[in-house]
């Protein structure tokens, strides 16, 4: 395989992860997940998200959360920013980076956001304007790029024209979400070609959930193109309140021993990537769905 050498891995389990989970995870353990998770080496944690508490109640303490992690130098703590009042909110705490985040597919920018994509990109266009003269850093995801939960297709043409608007509106980095995780590694790769012909490839990241099992084979596909950024999950948990059926972001320990493996750095200590997957498994009640955390679990009780 044509791998780069190094790789970004881009935490989001404390806010894709917990934005899905039945019941609300309390405040001080959402804190203690984010510190873990940077100290495995992971060099961005998304922390948390400042939507609206009603859209998404589950990270309604998002103040909280970012004002209560303490920040490992070197580490990056995106925040979810839908508008001007989420903005204002993650400034009040401190964001040093903020995500917007639309869609490709009408429906689910409808569905996700209230808004029409070019009503979204209005909304975007002061967050991100006012986010930069602050200093902060934007990303920008463009959710649906393999597919929509309520429209089906979405044409390569909708991924390629959302991604160049976003980029145009001043996001510095632009993930392109399989939001339900329907896609596969040669449509990938033909997106990606798409999309490298109008954007530069260093700005993009690839965020693949694993409805399909396809997280793992996608993301290298990506990788394979000369994408260099990738968003994952500790544990595999994730998910998207307003894409039904869609399951958890690829895991963070498939991702890492897949890499490691391939001799590809990430920084990422496995084992200790492990222990806080583990960890956090306990506070849910449940067993991560990583296989590679799965066996390395039972490995050490052998
Ligand atoms: P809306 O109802 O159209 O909001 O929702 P509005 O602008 O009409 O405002 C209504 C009220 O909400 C106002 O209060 C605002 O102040 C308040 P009122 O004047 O009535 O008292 N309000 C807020 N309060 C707190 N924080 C805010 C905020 N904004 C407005 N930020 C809105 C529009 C965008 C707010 C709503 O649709 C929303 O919050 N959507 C977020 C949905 C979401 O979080 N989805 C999951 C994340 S996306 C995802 O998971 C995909 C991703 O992982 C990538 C992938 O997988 O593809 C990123
Ligand atoms: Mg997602």
């Amino acid at each position: 395989m044509r791998l780069p050498e190094r790789v970004t891995i881009v935490e989001v389990g404390p806010r894709d992860g917990l934005q899905n989970e039945p019941g609300t995870v309390p405040t001080d353990v959402k804190i203690a997940f984010v510190d873990r998770l940077a100290a495995t080496g992971l060099p961005v944690v998304e922390a948390t998200s400042f939507v609206h508490p009603k859209w998404v109640p589950q990270l309604a303490d998002a103040a909280e959360v970012l004002g209560g992690i303490t920040p490992v130098d070197g580490v990056r703590y995106p925040v979810l920013v839908p508008n001007e009042t989420g903005l204002e909110r993650a400034l009040a705490r401190g964001a040093g980076e903020v995500a917007v985040f639309g869609a490709a597919s009408e429906a689910f920018s409808a569905k996700n956001l209230n808004r029409t994509i070019d009503e979204s990109l209005d909304m975007f266009r002061p967050v991100v304007a006012r986010a930069r003269a602050a200093g902060v850093r934007v990303r920008g995801y463009v959710s649906t790029v393999c597919g929509c939960p309520y429209q089906g297709e979405v044409p390569v043409a909708d991924v390629v024209r959302m991604t160049v608007a976003m980029l145009e509106l001043g996001c510095e980095e632009i993930s392109l979400g399989d939001t339900i995780g329907v896609g596969t590694p040669g449509q990938v790769q033909d997106l990606l070609e798409a999309v490298t012909a109008h954007a530069p490839v260093e700005r993009l990241a690839v965020h693949m959930h694993d409805t399909y099992g396809q997280g793992l084979v996608n993301t290298l596909a990506a990788f394979e193109t000369g994408v260099t950024i990738a968003d994952s999950s500790a544990g595999g948990l994730g998910g998207c309140p307003y894409a039904p059926g869609a399951k958890g972001n690829l895991a963070t320990e498939d991702l890492v021993y897949a890499l490691h493996g391939s001799g590809v750095r990430t920084g990422v200590d496995l084992d200790a990537l492990v222990d806080t997957t583990a960890w956090m498994a306990q506070q849910l009640g449940r067993p991560p769905v990583s296989r590679v955390a799965e066996a390395i679990l039972a490995k050490r009780q052998r």
